[in-house]
């Protein structure tokens, strides 16, 4: 684990985003700048950018390779449960990929009643509805107690700038988004990727409580695409802590992006108007945090290149390669 001195010397050399030449035309999305690269692949390059309520907030110092090291993490550790898009990491930051065609759902896993958007079971649930995505909710939950079995509230996969919408099986299948017997294979996978994501998280002393998925096809097959059980796709409780604390009526111990929301809404930030600049102390907490995600899921201890700035590693990393 970096001291927070190191992560703050670190800022000059975080990547923002990437140039690449004789890449052909780059892409960027709110965390990925990414290239089609000829034989239906993609080069995904995982930056430091961070973001929250959808805006762009600045870098956070390692938060990249974290993302995209526990990515192939995962893509290895579930690699008998399904196909998934990678092809090699050429450098800490980087992903080269296998092309998929995505699907037009996003497919989130749940555990728990809990969740502070609009699209969370908790808060539709504490507004009086018991027919969510498809589900029906008895009365009488309780926030953030664990569900009898996980499952699967999809949404629409909004465009920048748009809201996911939620979505039900038959919704999806009726409108013809997904066909049945391909949808099936997807939440079979789904929920057999989130048992996987539980228990290995459990050895770290994490609870994984709840996740987002992008599928899509890779050789006509399913395939699971993007990342894996990050700290940007997922919520994760620590789990020493929650049974007492939930029988004190607190709230679980967040160890994810929770500790940016709730740092901002100190500030007086409700998700409207200009976000506060994040200053030194949230940027190392949160790099910490990222960093600590990375230990206790893996098991390894994080170690980076501290000498050269991001972008410039991965040049000379891809300079070599056969593309
Ligand atoms: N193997 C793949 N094939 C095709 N597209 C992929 C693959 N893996 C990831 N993607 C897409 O590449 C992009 C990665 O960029 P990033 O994660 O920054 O996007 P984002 O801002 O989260 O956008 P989105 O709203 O689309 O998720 C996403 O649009 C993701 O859906
Ligand atoms: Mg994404």
């Amino acid at each position: 684990m970096y001291s927070a001195e190191i992560i703050l010397e670190q800022r000059t050399r975080a990547l923002s985003e990437i140039n690449l030449n004789g890449f052909g035309q780059r892409h960027q999305g709110k965390v990925r700048d990414f290239y089609s690269l000829p034989g239906n692949r993609r080069l995904l390059v995982t930056t430091d950018r961070q973001s929250a309520f959808d805006r762009i907030l600045g870098q956070i110092p390692f938060k990249g390779q974290v993302l995209n090291q526990l990515s192939q993490f995962w893509f290895e550790q579930s690699s008998d449960i399904l196909p998934n898009h990678m092809l090699s990491v050429p450098d800490p930051n980087v992903m080269l990929a296998r092309e998929a065609q995505m699907f037009p759902v996003e497919i989130v896993v749940r555990g728990y009643m809990t969740g502070v958007t609009d699209t969370s079971i908790w808060t539709m649930y504490q507004k009086g509805s018991r027919q969510m995505y498809g589900y029906n909710f008895k009365d009488g939950m309780y926030k953030n107690q664990p569900l009898a079995t996980p499952i699967i509230t999809p949404t629409t996969h909004a465009e920048l700038g748009g809201h996911d919408k939620p979505l039900s099986r038959t919704e999806i299948i009726e409108s013809g988004l997904v066909a049945e017997e391909i949808y099936t294979q997807i939440e079979e996978k789904a929920l057999a990727l989130f048992a996987r994501g539980q228990e290995l998280c459990g050895k770290g002393g994490l609870i994984l409580v709840d996740t987002k998925y992008e599928f899509g096809l890779i050789d006509g097959q399913v395939a699971i695409t993007d990342e894996v059980h990050t700290p940007d796709s997922s919520r994760f409780w620590i789990a020493s802590t929650y049974e007492s604390r939930l029988g004190q009526g607190q709230e679980p111990e967040n160890f994810d992006k929770e500790l940016l929301r709730l740092w901002m809404r100190s500030k007086g930030f409700g998700g409207d108007g200009a976000p506060p600049a994040l200053d030194e102390d949230i940027i190392a907490r949160l790099s910490q945090r990222y960093i600590g995600c990375y230990e206790r899921i893996t098991g390894r201890e994080f170690e980076s290149d501290l000498t050269q700035p991001v972008a410039e590693r991965i040049k000379a990393n891809l300079e070599g390669l056969a593309l």
